[in-house]
């Protein structure tokens, strides 16, 4: 057995790896630049006062964190939108708003190892920064929706759930429930399906509500439809209105069939301050797929401008597991030629045709020593669309076979 394997939750990638890594990470570059989203990128290590924001979230537990030879404290990103926000802040007077960008990021969590959570993961975010409209919300999920076309999942598959924290808040209040307790009482209704409805009731009494109210509120998990939620809170609700604009504008893009409201939908970083919203397989068998929201507070309260933000964070992890089950082929285009030769007296000409299809902007893999015809193949079937073999006679003609390795074609072509 190795001596070493890697850490605990992370992860190495062998070349078969990436087939699948890229085909997920292809999807999401394709749907970014189609949807006109701008790339960005940004160191791993970050300043841990920048992620560190109110305790109680989870994710600020996680944080791997360290000191340097300096004494700084710093720490591995477990999201983007600090960072984002970050570098939006440093050009706010000059960037021209809104701000569509897009990033895939390796993210790090200490977090505990399930089915579908590792202590590393990559991340693609989406996020527009100074949009008010629920525009911003409509593009980020149509988008994501488009990845996951793109990875040739059926619309069947998924579910995004959406709802609004305003919405929320204002179900709260019109329990007779003050607004200072509802970001605590977010953050334990979130933990509905993790935790039994007694522990939750448990958070919201610490946080000196009565039994009565901690009830009524885990009660209004039961609504099931917008239009149930509207009738409590009043047609003329902002918040309803805007989810009703939001599923309007799903439609226009041709996705309303893969969007549902869900009032259980309330994410657990406290940053968001609107609409939420997350993707789940249909079948409800893994983590989420993706999530995000609305966050019109984080730019302010690490020292910028007052903008709007709505962003989305999708994983490689959970989404290669169901690409995994449902049996989804991981299409890489595959262009490359490999050439081999038999003696080292067909090494130049080998060497001058690799070269002459490389700048004719071929892929090429040259081997790097003789080898026998067999072993060539062998090699070349297991990578390779197209495999040229140098011998002796070959050597002698100026002329050898393309093959092509899946329809066994084979065709002239001149060495000299
Ligand atoms: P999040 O829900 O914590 O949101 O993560 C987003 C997605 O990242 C999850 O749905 C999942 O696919 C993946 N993910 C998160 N943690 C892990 C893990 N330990 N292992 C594997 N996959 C994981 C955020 O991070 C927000 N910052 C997203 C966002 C961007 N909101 C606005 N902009």
């Amino acid at each position: 057995m190795a001596k070493f394997s890697p850490p605990r939750g992370m992860r190495d990638f062998y070349p078969e790896d990436m087939k699948l890594r890229n085909h997920i990470f292809d999807a999401w570059r394709l749907a970014s630049t189609a949807s006109g989203f701008e790339q960005y990128d940004a160191c791993v290590v970050e300043s841990l006062e920048l992620l560190q924001r109110k305790a109680g979230e989870e994710i600020v537990n996680q944080i791997y964190a360290f000191e340097d030879k300096s004494g700084r404290q710093l720490a591995l990103r477990p999201e983007m939108p600090p960072t984002l926000a970050r570098m939006i802040v440093a050009r706010q007077g000059a960037l021209q708003f809104p701000v569509k960008w897009f990033t895939i990021a390796q993210c790090f969590r200490y977090e505990r190892m399930t089915r579908g959570r590792k202590r590393e993961h990559y991340q693609w975010n989406l996020d527009i920064i100074d949009e008010n409209s629920v525009s911003a919300e409509a593009e980020i999920i149509y988008t994501a929706i488009n990845a996951l076309r793109l990875m040739n999942i059926p619309d069947n598959a998924y579910r995004v759930r959406i709802s609004n924290r305003t919405l929320l808040s204002e179900l709260l209040s019109s329990l007779g429930i003050a607004q200072e307790f509802h970001p605590a009482i977010f953050m334990a209704l979130d933990k509905k399906g993790k935790l039994p409805r007694e522990e939750i009731e448990k958070l919201m009494l610490a946080e000196n509500l009565d039994a009565e109210a901690c009830s009524a509120a885990f009660d209004l998990m039961d609504i099931t439809s917008l239009e149930d939620a509207a009738e409590i809170a009043g047609d003329d609700s902002p918040a309803v209105a805007s989810l009703r604009k939001l599923f309007e504008l799903l439609n226009d893009y041709g996705v309303a069939e893969q969007a549902v409201f869900d009032i259980s939908v309330i994410r657990g970083l406290a940053y968001y301050t609107g609409i939420v919203f997350e993707a789940f397989d249909t079948k409800g068998e893994f983590r989420a797929i993706f999530g995000g929201g609305r966050y019109d507070g984080l730019l302010s309260a690490i020292g910028g401008k007052p903008a709007s933000a709505v962003g989305m964070g999708f994983g490689d992890v959970v989404i290669g597991e169901i690409i995994e089950e449902l049996k989804i082929e991981a299409t890489s285009q595959n262009n490359l030629i490999a050439i081999g030769y038999m003696t080292d007296d067909e090494r130049t000409m080998a060497t001058r045709l690799a070269s002459k299809l490389r700048a004719e902007g071929k892929s090429v893999t040259l081997q790097t020593r003789p080898s026998r015809a067999k072993a060539f193949f062998s090699f070349a079937s297991a990578r390779a669309a197209k495999a040229v073999y140098i011998g002796p006679d070959d050597r002698n003609s100026g002329k050898a076979f393309i093959k092509d390795l899946n329809t066994r074609e084979e065709e002239m072509i001149t060495l000299t």
